[in-house]
């Protein structure tokens, strides 16, 4: 069984005061589910503050990660500087490093495979854009992501590993994959997954979706049978919505 994990991105967002004061409120909020892991990725200057306020209930992670383990690296984090903090994961690939930052999958590959050479479990973040969609290539374009952003890893260490699925135009934008297409392209990369690894350790990764995940559409898309968990972006900043994202049925 794999057990569902639902992560709040708060991507730039919030003071260290804001973010010390939402952390506090999330860890109670999570206090009295036992069955589900919860984690939340704050930017990098607020995690000691968060780590402080949200004791032990919480599972932290990075926004992004280096592979190397520390040097001439401007502007970047390395695994061991999160794990200082707390973190026992970090966020790879996500739609707004490739489009926003032009990160490729080769470098998305680099920071997984840095990622668990230090001991990070990474989130790998996957999507297809609205035209990719619409010329009928999402299977395609999540495969070469898939492919190429795991490139290299070894069986032992996919088992850990946490695919994140999140179509890029239903990101922030307040339209939600349905639960059938969450579903279908779950299934997919199950699928895809085994093919690279093996069937049981593709039955033991989890997927998450993200992009526009709410109060109103979480229970349905958790009850999808490959759906494994939320990556929340908007309805994560605040706690009413992301309690009951926490508490889905
Ligand atoms: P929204 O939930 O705001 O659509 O963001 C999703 C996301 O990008 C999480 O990483």
């Amino acid at each position: 069984m794999r057990r569902p994990l639902i992560a709040g991105n708060w991507k730039m967002h919030l003071t260290i005061p804001a973010a010390r004061a939402l952390a506090a409120a999330v860890a109670k909020a999570a206090e009295n589910v036992a069955d589900r892991d919860v984690l939340i990725a704050p930017p990098f200057t607020s995690l000691p503050a968060v780590r402080e306020a949200a004791g032990n209930r919480l599972l932290l992670a990075g926004q992004n990660v280096c592979w190397e383990e520390q040097g001439a690296f401007t502007g970047e984090i390395a695994p061991g500087m999160l794990k200082e903090l707390g973190c026992t994961m970090a966020i790879v690939g996500h739609s707004e490093r490739r489009q926003l930052f032009g990160e490729t999958n080769s470098l998305i590959n680099r920071r997984v495979a840095g990622a668990l050479k230090f001991g990070l479990i990474p989130i790998l973040c996957i999507g297809e854009t609205l035209a990719e969609r619409e010329a009928g290539t999402t299977f395609a374009v999540l495969e070469t992501q898939l492919k190429q952003g795991l490139a290299g890893i070894t069986l032992t260490a996919a088992a850990q590993l946490v695919v994140a699925y999140e179509p890029v135009w239903a990101i922030g934008t307040g339209r939600t994959a349905t639960a059938a297409q969450a579903q279908e392209v779950h299934a997919y990369l199950r699928q895809t997954l085994a093919a690279l690894f093996e069937k049981n350790i593709a039955g033991q990764m989890r997927i998450l979706y993200g992009g526009s995940v709410n109060p109103a559409n979480v229970d349905e898309l958790m009850r999808q049978a490959d759906v494994d968990g939320a990556l929340v972006g908007g309805a994560a900043l605040k706690v009413e919505s992301f309690e009951r994202i926490i508490h889905f049925q």
